[in-house]
């Protein structure tokens, strides 16, 4: 399936209550032959409002991170585990993510990445059933994935930028090395 087409089945989507409050869905963005994926957790309120991943304060620590990890964002696809916000930005729910995690697979079908990014333990659990972000980060699991921290978590603890931008060249390296 193509992207827009995913993107489009994204908007439509009322599998759950998150679809009800949401003013946009976040599909995510990023050319289909990104060779890099960045996944989140779930769009916040900025995103809900523009429609687009990783726009708020998170986003601004990523954009720096890439930046320190000489990664253009523009060649990146980025997305989250959940495309509508949840309300007060709790944790997505373990229904909500069983709902919505087709369109990431379907995603990840379309772009084929060569390495996939889970930031924070709620996309490291969705997609690998891992948990435990501090003692995961930075190691290759099954050839493409990389654990690093959810952005949204610098915010509260400014000395883990470094890990981020260590663990985001980790992911250029690996997407370059499977070329
Ligand atoms: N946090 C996420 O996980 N995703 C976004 O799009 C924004 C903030």
């Amino acid at each position: 399936m193509c992207l827009e087409g995913i993107a489009e089945e994204a908007k439509a989507c009322m599998k759950c209550d998150l679809g009800a409050g949401r003013h946009k869905t976040v599909p995510g963005e990023g050319p289909c032959d990104a060779e890099i994926l960045l996944v989140g957790e779930a769009p916040g309120a900025e995103e809900d409002l523009s429609g687009r991943p990783f726009v708020g304060r998170a986003g601004k620590v990523l954009d720096r991170a890439l930046a320190q990890a000489m990664l253009d964002r523009s060649k990146i696809f980025i997305t989250s585990i959940i495309k509508c916000r949840p309300p007060g930005n709790r944790k997505p729910k373990v229904w909500e993510i069983e709902e919505c995690i087709p369109l990431l697979q379907a995603q990840m079908g379309a772009i084929k990445p060569r390495a996939i990014g889970l930031m924070g333990n709620v996309a490291a659990k969705a997609v690998l059933g891992l948990e435990g972000v501090a003692g995961l980060h930075g190691q290759v699991f099954q050839d493409r994935y990389v654990i690093t921290y959810h952005p949204a978590a610098i915010l509260r603890r400014r000395e883990l930028q470094e890990d981020l931008v260590s663990d985001l060249k980790k992911l250029k390296e690996l997407s370059l090395s499977r070329k």
